[in-house]
């Protein structure tokens, strides 16, 4: 078998996440603020999204019952996790926060993000408008400038991927779901597959 046999017995040529994860490691190995990592990751993660093409079927699998998160690769010293995050149709994330930055490309569909701050007497309200990303659209958050959000599909018919980079191993976090008014319940979110695509068959591109 050929390593391009290898790749597409795995379901796709894994090359662009490969690219992606070697570059992203390379940016955090010089140290920047959360805004600048985000500005920097920006056209990495851009990169990734542009070409719907590379996403194993086993992770962009939909679960009818709630919205799905597969672990794609996560760094040797955890500074980063990738995550696809599908969409069935119509389902929605709690509010919640991440305390660490976050970038979320949109591979397929579209999804729709409403971002909260938190009010001095404790509560949370809506910051802005709902934001509707397209596909192809990166967004970045981090704790300094406000991460806390509800994001859903923004269709009612079909099913929606975004690609997830996050500061740090999502499923090693604790973290928060709030209801409308601010209450925060203890949340830590894992991952629904046991095995990682193989990004690592022969040498880089
Ligand atoms: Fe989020």
């Amino acid at each position: 078998m050929t390593g391009t046999e290898v790749a597409n017995a795995a379901g796709g040529d894994l090359a662009p996440l490969r690219r992606f994860v070697r570059g992203f490691a390379a940016l955090l190995d010089v140290a920047r603020p959360d805004a600048a990592l985000i500005e920097a990751g920006t056209p990495l993660l851009a990169a990734l999204v542009a070409e719907d093409d590379w996403l194993p079927p086993a992770y962009a699998a939909p679960d009818p019952q709630r919205y799905t998160q597969y672990l794609l690769h996560c760094d040797s010293a955890e500074r980063f996790s990738v995550v696809s995050f599908v969409w069935a149709p119509g389902q929605a994330t709690p509010i919640h926060d991440h305390r660490v930055w976050g970038l979320v490309g949109v591979l397929r569909g579209a999804e729709r993000v409403q971002e909260y701050a938190r009010t001095p007497d404790g509560r949370l309200s809506a910051r802005g408008a709902p934001q509707r990303l397209e596909r192809g659209a990166v967004d970045g958050f981090a704790p300094a400038s406000g991460d806390i959000h509800r994001v859903a599909n923004a269709f009612a018919d079909r099913v929606s991927i975004s690609i997830h980079v996050y500061g740090g191993n999502m499923s090693a976090i604790e973290r928060a779901t709030f209801d409308e008014a601010g209450r925060p319940s203890r949340f830590v979110s894992g991952y629904a597959n046991t095995t990682l695509p193989n990004l690592w068959n022969g040498p880089a591109a």
